[in-house]
């Protein structure tokens, strides 16, 4: 799948945000229980961002382990390392690219990350075998991405709004059958596990702001809805009057995020 894809720091923290004010349950706590990471292990984490993942690592482990974070994104490591100054530079950023070999030997880590981030390489088999190429033998893998039926509520106001029908998103359409398939492929186990978190919007400006990150996030995946700017303004007007209307009608916006976190061993 070619993936024509730029996130940006504002869209990113934008999201983080708004799961963190509305949402019933905290994704890193359930990540953190599941991965079960000790002290003194060599973490990469791949598609870092603006380094959530990482700094909770650092966070949850004292500072006592050896943390990478990489990403393509110039401008989100940009953001990660500013943050990073706060702790003494203790996690090491660097650029890596999903679509190329990574400039990382073979067998370093114990533990890697790759978190709603995967779904963006453009031959996943390709970037899931380099995952597994820089992991130490019996070295585990953490994926998450959404499910099939991740942000139901997201998608049938799109759909309301605009009478259109939704394209395949590169990641809930994948996620949950190409991509955990590649996984079992490469990896010796895989375990599936489910997170449920419903985020709560008892107004509509939080979700039309939610809407509003998400759609600029992958707005190149969404041509047919929107060309330009001009356009794009029209739908969130649009999806605001949906979301009032839902809210009068409900009392209540509820949009689930499904994830699936992939816990794969080398
Ligand atoms: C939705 S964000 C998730 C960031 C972070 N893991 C988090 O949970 O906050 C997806 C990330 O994938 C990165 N990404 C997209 N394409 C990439 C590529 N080809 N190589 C490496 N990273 C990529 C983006 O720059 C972005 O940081």
């Amino acid at each position: 799948m070619k993936i024509d894809y730029k996130e940006t720091t504002n869209d990113l923290l934008k999201r983080i945000d708004i799961h963190n004010k509305f949402g019933g349950r905290d994704i890193d706590t359930w990540m953190l229980d599941l991965i079960q990471l000790k002290k003194g292990d060599t973490i990469l984490d791949v598609g870092c961002g603006a380094g959530k993942q990482c700094f909770s690592y650092y966070k949850h482990l004292d500072g006592q382990a050896k943390i990478t974070g990489g990403d393509v994104s110039e401008e989100l490591l940009t953001q990660a390392r500013l943050e990073n100054q706060k702790i003494n530079n203790a996690v090491t950023f660097m650029k890596l690219n999903f679509n190329k070999t990574f400039d990382l030997p073979e067998n370093i880590f114990d533990f890697e990350s790759c978190c709603f981030a995967i779904y963006y390489a453009e031959d996943i088999p390709f970037t899931i075998r380099e995952m597994h190429r820089v992991l130490k033998p019996g070295g585990r893998l953490f994926s998450s991405g959404p499910m099939p039926e991740n942000k139901k509520l997201f998608y049938d106001v799109i759909r309301e709004a605009t009478g259109k029908t939704i394209p395949p998103m590169p990641g809930s359409s994948r996620y949950g059958s190409e991509i955990l398939a590649s996984m079992k492929n490469t990896f010796s186990k895989v375990d599936v596990h489910i997170f449920e978190n419903p985020l709560t919007f008892e107004t509509a400006e939080p979700f039309v702001e939610y809407t509003r990150a998400s759609l600029s996030e992958d707005r190149k995946l969404w041509t047919s809805f929107f060309n330009d700017k001009k356009e794009f303004e029209k739908i969130m007007d649009k999806i605001q009057s949906v979301a009032e209307k839902r809210i009068k009608q409900e009392g209540k916006l509820v949009m689930t995020k499904v994830v699936g976190g992939f816990l794969a061993t080398k």
